[in-house]
């Protein structure tokens, strides 16, 4: 008992165990000059995509989407979809406005997921998967193999496109690595594979990115939505661009939506004076060192590990767990984003932070729970932060295009990060605020946002083909 209250009273003097951990991980806290900097860096490197002479060498690529307006609400039809590339691979039935019985401005999904074929190292296996799982669907959802039905794809990887339903892919990033896609026509994969399935009669309309499938998504509630979000596994944002700047496409006049693939920011060093000794780490024991550094820093895929790769450090140092290190905490892959989340829940926070630690064979003190938990705030917060400054480097360009001083405008968002960890969106949605006070944002969840906007956008392209015939 004495030994009790002689340690209580000696754990008293010792210091915040916040502190250390804010000394140790001083380089991801991001201040607001520093936020603006890096958003300031941002801007640059969106012109450099933009710009004929200077895209090859760019590390945001800037792709033009093919997508030249957001809903208007009057768009309706039946829509196969497909939505491979999030955290789930989806087939869905999607049924837009009033013509299915819906009233007007209404969307109704049927859904079902399938095992992702990340795993697929080939090709011809990856898109089989997607055809069998579509097929699987027509059957199970009893919808009529004799007409063809009008499809829709949600590819949330970078692709060149040159019209709204085909498009190259550039490269692989998150976990997939099929072999033999890079550099070829997606849709032109997808369609082989459901012609040597055979039994299903499909055309694709729109194969779109997931950000723009959010985006149009809010925008058909919303239409000063004109900024698609995502914060998942892995993160990007499209936004609508004056076409007289989109150099690779002709045509002056209007806007279309750009796929600023952002994941990759920082690819060619823009972001050195921000990387860590442990976002080295993570990077040079990934699938794709080199890429993806701005991804590697925000995307759920990356969060927990980026959180172990801290706390074992620590450990190793003595500053943890009185240096023990187990050989959980020495694996790749033990702390995940989800833990992240439960490790910063309200009120439950500091247990889930005990539990996860015990999981992995260690014996915490109280004191280690705090400072773990802590750990993970700075590195979940440091995510937020890159974010609000790509999002305020977005909406700087928007409204230096329309020279106004002041903007409203509406982002619509999807992602499990976004969804899932308690703290994000407040502190995403303040930090935007404060960087931007001349912006009125509106936050919009944009939920299953990736899956329903692809059906979107081939029912808007329907409404603008059909008008166009009038
Ligand atoms: C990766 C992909 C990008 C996608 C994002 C979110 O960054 O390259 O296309 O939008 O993940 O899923």
């Amino acid at each position: 008992f004495v030994v009790h209250i002689v340690a209580s009273f000696f754990s008293k003097l010792q210091e915040d165990p916040t502190k250390k951990v804010d000394r140790f991980l001083y380089a991801m806290h991001l201040h607001d000059d520093q936020l603006s900097d890096i958003s300031a860096r941002f801007q640059a490197e969106m012109k450099k995509g933009l710009s004929v002479e200077s895209n090859a060498a760019a590390a945001l690529k800037m792709l033009p989407t093919h997508v030249r307006s957001t809903p208007d609400g009057s768009e309706k039809g039946e829509f196969l979809a497909l939505d491979l590339g999030g955290s789930r691979f989806k087939v869905l039935q999607v049924k837009v406005g009033e013509a299915t019985g819906i009233k007007k401005g209404g969307v109704e999904m049927v859904e079902k997921t399938y095992p992702t074929p990340e795993e697929s190292s080939l090709l011809l296996q990856l898109f089989d998967h997607v055809s069998e799982s579509l097929k699987d669907f027509l059957h199970e959802k009893n919808i009529s193999l004799e007409r063809k039905h009008p499809l829709a794809f949600t590819f949330s990887f970078p692709c060149e496109q040159s019209t709204l339903n085909q498009g190259l892919l550039l490269n692989w990033t998150k976990n997939f690595r099929a072999g033999g896609l890079q550099g070829k026509d997606v849709v032109q994969a997808l369609r082989g594979a459901l012609d040597r399935i055979g039994g299903v009669d499909v055309e694709v309309l729109a194969m779109v990115n997931d950000t723009v499938a959010t985006m149009m998504t809010c925008g058909f509630d919303d239409q000063q939505c004109e900024v698609g979000l995502i914060i998942g596994t892995g993160t990007n944002a499209c936004y609508m661009e004056e076409l007289r700047h989109i150099d690779l496409v002709e045509g002056d006049e209007g806007r279309m939506c750009v796929n600023t693939e952002w994941g990759a920011f920082g690819d060619d060093g823009a972001l050195k004076d921000y990387v860590t000794e442990f976002d080295r780490d993570l990077d040079a024991a990934s699938n794709n060192p080199g890429k993806q550094i701005l991804e590697k820093m925000v995307g759920g895929m990356y969060l927990g590990e980026l959180v172990r790769l801290v706390v074992l450090k620590m450990a190793k140092l003595g500053l943890l767990f009185k240096g023990q290190v187990s050989k959980a905490l020495r694996t790749k892959g033990t702390i995940t984003t989800e833990h992240v989340a439960a490790m910063e829940e309200y009120k439950n926070g500091l247990n889930n932070t005990r539990d996860l630690l015990m999981g992995l064979d260690l014996i915490p003190t109280f004191d280690d729970c705090v400072a773990v938990q802590h750990v993970s705030t700075i590195v979940s917060f440091r995510s937020s932060n890159l974010v609000s400054a790509g999002l305020a480097a977005i909406l700087t360009r928007i409204m230096e295009n329309r020279n106004l001083r002041k903007l409203r405008i509406t982002v619509g968002v999807d992602g499990t990060v976004y969804k899932m960890h308690p703290q994000y969106p407040k502190r995403l949605h303040k930090v935007v605020r404060r960087l931007l006070p001349e912006c009125h944002v509106r936050f919009v969840l944009s939920d299953s946002g990736s899956s329903k906007g692809a059906a979107l956008v081939s029912a808007v392209a329907q409404r603008l083909a059909s008008r166009r015939r009038q």
